[in-house]
C-alpha cells in the first residue's frame, strides 16, 4: 500500500473538485509489474483469442434485426461499424500497452482523468458486459428452442417460455424467457466455482463458429441471386433520428458483433512483441470478421432475401416490436429473414440444406456460452477493481476461499445478467450495450490523447500512427453510431449514468480510497484470481 499527495489533477492542470483524483499511473503500473506475466502470446494466439470473444449473437442472431433495419444495406451496415471498431482498436493497443493491467477503459479513464470519469466509464461498462451477456443469451435461446429442441427434439416451446415480454410494447405471447436465463445462470455459476476457458477450449470453438460461417458462405453464395439486392437501400442511408433504421442505424445495431475485441487489448503485457502483436492480433481479428461478416450477410440476403417488413410511412417496423411480430405472424411473411429467431440456420433450411442448417444450429449452440462467458467474466474484474478501490462496497471484492473467485459480485451480476435475459428481446439489449460500449471506446480514444499530452515521454509498446487523426476519427465514429441508435437505446444511457452520478456522490466519492490519499496496490488478492484475459490461459 502507498500514500500519495492529491496531486494528479495539478498535473493536469483540471479543476480539482470535478476531474481531480487521477490515479498515479506508477501506482497503477506497480501491479502489473507485481504479477509480471509471461510474454509468451503471439499474433496467431491473440487473433484466436480476438475472433474468439467477437464472433457471437451479433452474425448468428442480429443478421435478421440488421436486414430489418437496412434490407440489403445490411451489408454496408457490417462495414461501417468495422471501421468505427478498427480505429477504436487502435487506441485500445496503445493504452493497454501502455497501462497493462485490469479494469480496462475504467483504468484508463483513472489513471488519465480522474476518477469521477472513470466512475462513468466504469458504470457504463455494465452495459457493455452484462447487458451484452444478456443478448448473447437471448441469441443462444434462439438456436436452443430452435434447432435443438424444435427441429432434433421436436418440442416446441409456448412463446410464453421462450420470448421475454418487454419488447417495445410485448412481443405477441412472451412473458419469459427461460433458455436464456437459465444460460445466463449455468455459465454464472461456472465461474463462480473458477472455471476460466483454456486456450485449447477457446480455440476449438473458434474452429467451430469459422467452420460453421464457412460452410454458410459456400453454400448460400453460388445460390445469390442479384435481384434480392434491389432495392439496396430500402430505408436509406439514414433512416431518420431516433428511429434505429437505414443502413447507419443498422450499423450501429450490428456494431454489437464486433464487441468483445477489447479483451485482446487487456492481454498486452501477456504478448511478445506487442508493438507488433497487440494491433496484428486487434486489427487482424477485426478484418476477418469484417470480411465474414459481409459475405455472410450477403450469402443470407441474397438467396432468401432480406428487405425489411415495411411499416406507415415507409418506415421498417422497429426489429423486436410488437408490430413486427404480429406481422411476421402472417402467412405473407412465413419464411422471411427479418422474422427469424436463428436467423443463419433459418437461411440454410429455406434454400434446402435442413440439416447442415440444424448442424450450424448446433454450432451456436456450443460456441455462444463461451462468448457469454467472456463477457460476465470482464464485468466481474470490472466490479472487482472498483471495489478495490472503494468505489462500490469492499464485500463485492471478497475472493471465495476455495474457489479463488470474486464469488460475491460474481454472483450479483449473473443475477442480473439473467433477469436481462429473461424479459428483454436480443435487439434491444444489444443497442444498449452498445450505447454503454460506444460511451467507453470514446472515452478511451480521449484518454490515450490526454496520456500522450501529459506524459508524452513514457515508454509505449504500441503507439497510434497518427494519432490526432485517429484518435478524433474514433471519438467521431462512437459519437455517429450512438446518434443513429433508436431513440430507446439512446436514453438509457444517460439515465444510466445519472444513477450512477447519484450513486457516486452519495456512496462512492466519500469511501474512495484515492480520496483518501491511499493507493492499494493489491497483491495476494489479485495474484489468486485470473487477470483478465480468461481465454488466454
Ligand atoms: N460480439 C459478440 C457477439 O456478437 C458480443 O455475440
Amino acid at each position: 500500500m502507498s500514500r500519495v499527495g492529491p496531486g494528479g489533477a495539478v498535473r493536469l492542470g483540471l479543476p480539482p473538485m470535478l476531474l481531480g483524483r487521477v490515479k498515479p499511473l506508477e501506482a497503477i503500473l506497480e501491479t502489473a509489474e507485481k504479477k509480471s506475466l509471461h510474454r509468451s502470446l503471439g499474433p496467431i494466439q491473440l487473433m484466436l483469442f480476438g475472433i474468439g470473444c467477437i464472433i457471437g449473437t451479433g452474425i448468428f442472431v442480429l443478421t435478421a434485426a440488421g436486414a430489418q433495419k437496412a434490407g440489403p444495406g445490411l451489408m454496408l451496415a457490417f462495414a461501417i461499424a468495422g471501421v468505427i471498431c478498427v480505429v477504436a482498436a487502435l487506441c485500445y493497443a496503445e493504452i493497454a500497452a501502455a497501462v497493462p493491467v485490469s479494469g480496462s477503459a475504467y483504468t484508463y479513464t483513472y489513471a488519465t482523468m480522474g476518477e469521477l470519469l472513470a466512475w462513468t466509464v466504469g458504470w457504463a461498462l455494465v452495459l457493455e458486459y452484462a447487458i451484452a451477456a444478456s443478448a448473447v443469451s437471448v441469441g443462444w435461446s434462439g438456436y436452443f428452442a430452435g434447432s435443438i429442441l424444435g427441429e432434433t427434439l421436436g418440442i416446441h416451446l409456448p412463446p410464453w417460455l421462450s420470448a421475454g415480454p418487454l419488447a417495445l410494447g410485448g412481443v405477441e405471447g412472451g412473458l419469459i424467457n427461460l433458455p436464456a436465463a437459465l444460460i445466463a445462470l449455468l455459465v454464472t455459476w461456472l465461474l463462480m466455482i473458477g472455471t476460466s476457458e483454456s486456450a485449447k477450449v477457446n480455440a476449438v470453438l473458434v474452429a467451430i463458429k469459422v467452420t460453421a460461417l464457412t460452410i454458410f458462405i459456400a453454400l448460400t453464395l453460388p445460390q445469390v441471386d442479384v435481384e434480392q439486392f434491389n432495392p439496396f437501400l430500402p430505408a436509406g442511408v439514414f433512416g431518420g433520428f431516433g428511429t434505429g433504421v437505414g443502413a447507419v442505424g443498422a450499423a450501429a445495431t450490428i456494431f454489437f458483433a464486433y464487441v468483445g475485441f477489447d479483451a485482446v487489448s487487456t492481454a498486452a503485457e501477456e504478448t511478445r512483441d506487442p508493438q507488433r502483436n497487440v494491433p496484428i492480433g486487434l486489427v487482424g481479428s477485426l478484418l476477418f470478421c469484417t470480411v465474414f461478416y459481409i459475405l455472410v450477410a450477403a450469402g443470407a440476403i441474397g438467396t432468401i432475401g432480406g428487405q425489411p417488413i415495411m411499416g406507415p410511412g415507409g418506415i421498417p417496423f422497429p426489429a423486436g416490436s410488437e408490430e413486427l411480430a404480429r406481422q411476421c405472424a402472417l402467412p405473407v411473411h412465413a419464411g422471411a429473414l427479418v422474422c427469424s429467431d436463428e436467423a443463419l440456420a433459418h437461411v440454410l433450411r429455406q434454400i434446402g440444406y435442413s440439416g447442415i442448417g440444424n448442424a450450424l444450429g448446433y454450432a451456436a449452440f456450443l460456441a455462444l456460452p463461451s462468448v457469454i462467458l467472456v463477457l460476465l467474466f470482464a464485468q466481474t474484474r470490472i466490479f472487482f477493481v472498483m471495489s478495490r478501490d472503494g468505489l462500490l462496497p469492499e464485500r463485492l471484492s471478497r475472493v471465495h476461499p476455495k474457489w479463488k473467485t470474486p464469488h460475491v459480485v460474481t454472483a450479483l451480476t449473473g443475477a442480473v445478467v439473467a433477469l436481462g435475459a429473461a424479459f428483454f428481446p436480443v435487439g434491444q439489449l444489444a443497442d444498449i450495450a452498445n450505447a454503454g460500449t460506444l460511451y467507453a471506446f470514446m472515452m478511451v480514444a480521449v484518454a490515450v490523447m490526454v496520456l500522450r499530452r501529459t506524459d508524452p515521454a513514457r515508454k509505449r509498446a504500441f503507439r497510434v500512427p497518427a494519432l490526432w487523426l485517429i484518435g478524433p476519427a474514433t471519438i467521431l465514429g462512437c459519437l455517429f453510431l450512438f446518434f443513429n441508435l433508436p431513440r430507446e437505446a439512446m436514453i438509457v444511457l444517460p439515465v444510466w449514468s445519472v444513477i450512477g452520478l447519484v450513486i457516486y456522490f452519495g456512496y462512492s466519492r466519500s469511501r474512495s480510497h484515492l480520496g483518501h490519499g491511499v493507493v492499494e496496490v493489491p497483491e495476494a488478492e489479485l495474484d489468486s484470481i485470473e487477470p483478465d484475459a480468461p481465454a488466454i490461459h
